[in-house]
């Protein structure tokens, strides 16, 4: 299978997830990215099933609504049953590494006020240890400079996303052969840095469901 064809499936598979919960009341919490996009497009067709969705990044958002399901602003909704998004790395504990698409922030506020993630990803996301992926730090422009000056303190080679502004009007700092022993404590020792809007790392809260595409099928894990 192709790696989008694994997507596909995991995509599929997320639909079975949620679908038995769907009520008028409804309101997911979407994700960003090539996975959340399948996910998405298969939503579209039960969208009478249920209220509307909260998105974590402006394009989910316009393609929410380009085929037909409402957009709701989180404030205006509370918390959510179910956040579905997808993982540039997921480990065994369900913690992830996020941001590729520069929507970390606003992923990281949905995912919180969601009372399940289910992360959706196909197999080549899963990892042994956190870090492969340039782990992404979405910053205040004008700290951007300092703030890479204490990501090399912790052990990580910095690079300026040039060219990528987020949803936020932020900047984003990948982190470079930066592999991560523990990744809870290093999501709470980067967001402390001042400047930092937030970091890739969904440790502190990982996912609650992982569903993982594989050549032999999508494998749950709670
Ligand atoms: C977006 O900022 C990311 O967190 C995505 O969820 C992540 O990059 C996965 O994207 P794909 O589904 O396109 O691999």
């Amino acid at each position: 299978m192709t790696q989008d064809e694994l997507k596909a499936a995991v995509a599929d598979a997320a639909i079975k997830e949620i679908e038995p919960h769907l009520e008028k009341n409804t309101v997911l919490g979407i994700g960003t990215g090539s996975t959340a996009n399948l996910f998405i497009d298969r939503l579209a067709p039960l969208s009478e099933r249920f209220k509307g969705a909260v998105a974590s990044s402006e394009a989910s958002a316009k393609r929410l609504q380009a085929l037909g399901i409402e957009v709701f602003e989180l404030n205006s909704v509370g918390d959510v049953p179910f956040y579905i998004d997808g993982a540039d790395e997921v480990n065994a504990n369900l913690q992830m590494i996020k941001g590729g698409g520069a929507a970390l922030t606003r992923e990281k506020i949905v995912a919180a006020c969601a009372k399940r993630f289910i992360c959706i990803a196909d197999g080549s996301k899963y990892v042994a240890q956190l870090g492969n992926f340039p782990l992404p730090v979405e910053v205040i422009p004008m700290a951007r400079s300092y703030v890479a000056r204490e990501l090399v303190k912790l052990g990580a080679d910095p690079v300026y996303r040039q060219g990528v502004v987020t949803d936020n009007g932020n900047q984003i700092i990948d982190c470079f052969d930066f592999m991560i022993d523990d990744p809870a404590s290093m999501e709470a020792r980067i967001n402390a840095i001042v400047g930092v809007v937030t970091n890739g790392l969904f440790a502190q809260r990982g996912a609650d469901v992982l569903l993982l595409s594989t050549e032999n099928g999508v494998e749950r894990t709670a």
